[in-house]
């Protein structure tokens, strides 16, 4: 089995499939709305710090990993000698299973968006919330219906997502990737230059270059260590696959320096775009994050930009292919998972597993709005009142499955088995690994005393991880 696995077929190959998986709606859609709360410079500061002393020694880690066993992230831990700890890598599987669920729902929602930009954007506008509501099945009378819309653009969007994978790690991830990836960088290019270049555009990004401190607090650091491991596709098994196709003559410390770079450059554009934008349109008290800004709060912005739907259906394209390609490497690693370790077909164990990513995430959709679904489940059980399906979702997999898997994944290189293979590994091309020392250090105490304390915290404060 071993010597028919699946490779990349170049370097550039994986790169952009890594920073395929990384780049996605966290970049996009959270990370300006986060940079905004803290405090513009002074976040991207700490966000930098964080992207360099936790998130890369934490990739490089994963790709290791990957790399060494050349073989799944379940099925690695095993293959290591280590087959007690191959519950990090079910936290992993399990964890990129929840997350595509809604993920790829949000993903059709996205979709239906391109198109709504190019012919409906007078509806939009008219009333922006009410669209939203409407597509998710909640309507202006208060009557609720089944969110047929929402759902066959999830359904199309997987079956997109499904197509590739099908075709495989070279044939189909790679070279979706090939495309995809540039047509992003185009569209953010596009989006930025049009956005700061919009009347009154300055302020929003002088903001962005200023320090202020008073706005940093704890939460701050929380914020940015949950939004860089999020970001990064870091816990999620994703690097632990993608890194086990990696070819044994490829430089890791150079592969994940230049996915590091990539992801946070365009974290970064985001929020160059976004900020700017909304301080120019709608005002800067409108800046938010996460669903409801990007399908409601955007549209006034648009609404008020020259060429507004124009760049609508561009900053929708654009989060299209981001959902895509980080959407292909969730799959991917469940898909690489249940086919080495059961020895499933891999076209029927893709089409299967969509299938029922659908299913669970049509529960997700459906409890957006106010379909009887929300309340049946998670609210007031014995008297306990639960969060609605959705933000059970991303609370299981944002807070407690991804650091899960991250401290997993730190103590095992860092303890278990030891940072000198992590090390030979990078070795491998033959090229020394100068920071070893350093790296040494960082997973062994920096990054689990990091991700631990904002695991505890995240549960007993609240404080919110993605
Ligand atoms: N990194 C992706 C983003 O920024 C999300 C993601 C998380 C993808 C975990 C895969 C695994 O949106």
């Amino acid at each position: 089995m071993e010597s028919k696995r699946a490779q990349w077929s170049s370097k550039l190959g994986f790169i952009l499939a890594a920073a395929g998986s990384a780049v996605g709606l966290g970049n996009i859609w959270k990370f300006p709305g986060r940079a905004y709360e803290g405090g513009g410079g002074s976040f991207l500061l700490i966000y930098l710090l964080i992207v360099i002393f936790l998130g890369m020694p934490l990739m490089l880690t994963e790709l290791s990993i990957g790399r060494a066993s050349q073989t799944n992230i379940v099925g690695t831990f095993k293959k290591l000698g280590y087959p007690r700890h191959s519950w990090i890598g079910w936290f992993g599987v399990l964890g990129a299973f929840f997350i595509t669920c809604y993920y790829s729902h949000v993903g059709g929602w996205v979709l239906r968006y391109v198109f709504s930009y190019a012919f409906e954007a007078p509806e939009i506008y008219q009333n922006s919330t009410g669209y939203f509501y409407n597509m998710l099945g909640y309507h202006a009378d208060g009557t609720t219906s089944i969110p047929w819309t929402a759902l066959f653009f999830a359904a199309v969007f997987l079956l997109l997502n499904a197509v590739i994978i099908i075709r495989g790690v070279e044939g189909g991830i790679e070279k979706f990737n090939r495309i995809g990836m540039p047509a992003l960088f185009l569209l953010l290019l596009i989006l930025l230059v049009r956005s700061v270049t919009l009347k009154g555009a300055g302020e929003g990004v002088r903001y962005l270059l200023s320090f202020d401190f008073g706005k940093v607090n704890i939460n701050t650091f929380f914020s940015a260590l949950g939004q860089a491991f999020y970001s990064l596709s870091i816990g999620m098994a994703i690097l632990i696959t993608y890194g086990s196709y990696l070819s044994k003559s490829e430089d890791i410390f150079k592969n994940t320096a230049v996915v590091c770079g990539m992801d946070t450059l365009v974290a970064i554009i985001a929020g160059f775009i976004i900020i700017p934008a909304v301080f120019a349109t709608v005002g800067s008290g409108e800046v938010g994050k996460g669903g409801g800004f990007a399908f409601v709060s955007l549209a006034g912005v648009f609404q008020e930009m020259p060429g507004g739907s124009l760049f609508g259906v561009f900053f929708y394209l654009l989060l299209l292919f981001a959902a895509l390609t980080s959407c292909i490497s969730l799959i991917e690693s469940v898909v690489a998972f249940l086919t080495e370790q059961f020895g499933w077909a891999r076209k029927q164990t893709t089409l299967i597993l969509c299938l029922i990513m659908f299913l669970i995430g049509s529960l997700y959709t459906c409890s957006q709005a106010a379909i009887p679904l929300k309340g049946i489940w998670f609210d007031g059980v014995h008297g306990i009142t639960f969060p609605p399906l959705c933000d059970f979702m991303e609370y299981l997999t944002d807070r407690l499955m991804i650091p899960l898997c991250a401290l997993g994944s730190c103590i095992f290189a860092g303890w278990i088995w030891k940072p000198e293979h992590v090390i030979t590994e990078v070795e491998q091309n033959g090229s020394p690994f100068r920071l070893a020392k350093v790296y040494t250090v960082l997973i062994r105490f920096v990054a689990p005393a990091a991700i631990l304390a904002i695991l505890i915290l995240s549960i007993v404060s609240g404080v919110t991880l993605s």
